[in-house]
């Protein structure tokens, strides 16, 4: 039987690109009223809001969206600066769920889930967009401060989170993983669920494993690209090639690679590796020395190859 998600407002943590994306199909596909952002660098807010902006207008222009339907997603955003001030909006704004896109750092990420349990009511679904962390170890961190064990704060807190894993870019990107926490309500990934189909999206379900199901699949194939190239078995264009027109990939895993960010797709070779000590993901070593000299891929600058 399908569950409504039954949010009003939506709330996301972190105006980088996945946090935009996800306020994006949120206001403009779920329909959500209110949209709330947070990010506590105001250069960074500004960035988003900016990014959210010309999506809209790339959609108006090209005939995908109305301009008054567009004004009205406009007129669905808030932006707060703390998770503080998230809890101090009045009853119809405050996100009945949350869905936290901040770096993929595990202190970062149980930080904020603490904060959120602690200013945010127990009935605040709580969902990270974490790519390979633990999300039974996040969700753990969804109790109160000064919540005593045992207390009802300290179970049902846990209960209220999930894993909901977007892909970059959000809007055009059908997909999200769903990945209960060994503690999550069935009720509260129903919901999400719910949430994530409204927003467009083919929901596909994973175990809280590392890497879970896409990543696990993925970041291996990067890895093995990066091999590839450092053993010198075709020089980084064929090797994109190959994969592109042989396989029919949108993107050859070092251009993807790229994409995707250096840093990210070394973090999550760390993740797997950490955490099975099977050898096949040993992460590789060029994999680690670009990310040293702090080539990042797109975002930087220069990763694999070079961008304006
Ligand atoms: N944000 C929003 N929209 C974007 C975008 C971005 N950053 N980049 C491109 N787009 C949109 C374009 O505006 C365009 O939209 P329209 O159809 O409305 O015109 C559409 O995507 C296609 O773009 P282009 O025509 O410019 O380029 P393309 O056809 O080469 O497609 C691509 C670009 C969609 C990125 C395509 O190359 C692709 O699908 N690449 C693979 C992406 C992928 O694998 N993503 C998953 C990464 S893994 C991940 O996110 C999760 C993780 O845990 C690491």
């Amino acid at each position: 039987m399908s569950v409504s998600h039954g949010f009003k407002s939506v709330g996301v943590v972190g105006m980088g690109q996945m946090g935009m994306g996800i306020s994006y199909v949120a206001a403009i596909k779920a329909k959500i009223p209110h949209v709330v952002m947070v990010d506590a660098s105001a250069s960074q807010a500004q960035k988003g809001v900016a990014f959210f902006e010309s999506l809209l207008k790339k959609d108006v222009g090209k005939g995908k969206l109305e301009q008054n339907a567009a004004d009205l997603a406009r007129s669905r955003l808030t932006v707060v600066q703390s998770i503080e001030e998230l809890g101090k909006l009045d009853d119809a704004k405050r996100p009945g769920l949350i869905v936290e896109a901040a770096t993929e750092s595990l202190p970062i990420k149980l930080k904020i889930f603490n904060s959120l349990a602690t200013h945010l009511p127990l009935d605040t679904v709580l969902a990270t967009n974490t790519s390979s962390i633990s999300v039974s170890k996040i969700a753990a961190a969804a109790v109160p401060q000064g919540a005593e064990k045992g207390s009802t704060e300290a179970w049902k807190g846990p209960s209220r989170a999930l894993g909901l894993h977007f892909f970059n870019p959000v809007p055009v990107m059908s997909l999200v993983e769903l990945i209960p926490a060994l503690q999550t309500d069935p009720d509260v990934t129903a919901r999400a669920r719910s949430f994530a189909e409204a927003c467009g999206k083919v929901v596909t379900t994973s175990a809280d494993v590392p890497g879970f199901v896409s990543n696990r699949l993925l970041m291996p194939f990067i890895n093995e690209a990066i091999i590839a190239l450092e053993s010198g078995v075709a020089s980084k264009e064929d090797i994109d090639t190959t994969l592109k027109l042989g396989m029919n990939h949108p993107m050859g895993p070092l251009t993807l690679a790229d994409f995707i960010g250096l840093d990210t797709c070394l973090g999550i070779m760390e993740t797997l590796y950490r955490e099975t000590a099977d050898s096949k993901y040993r992460p590789a070593v060029l994999l680690g020395r670009m990310v040293d000299a702090g080539w990042m891929g797109k975002k930087s600058g220069k990763g694999f190859y070079e961008y304006a």
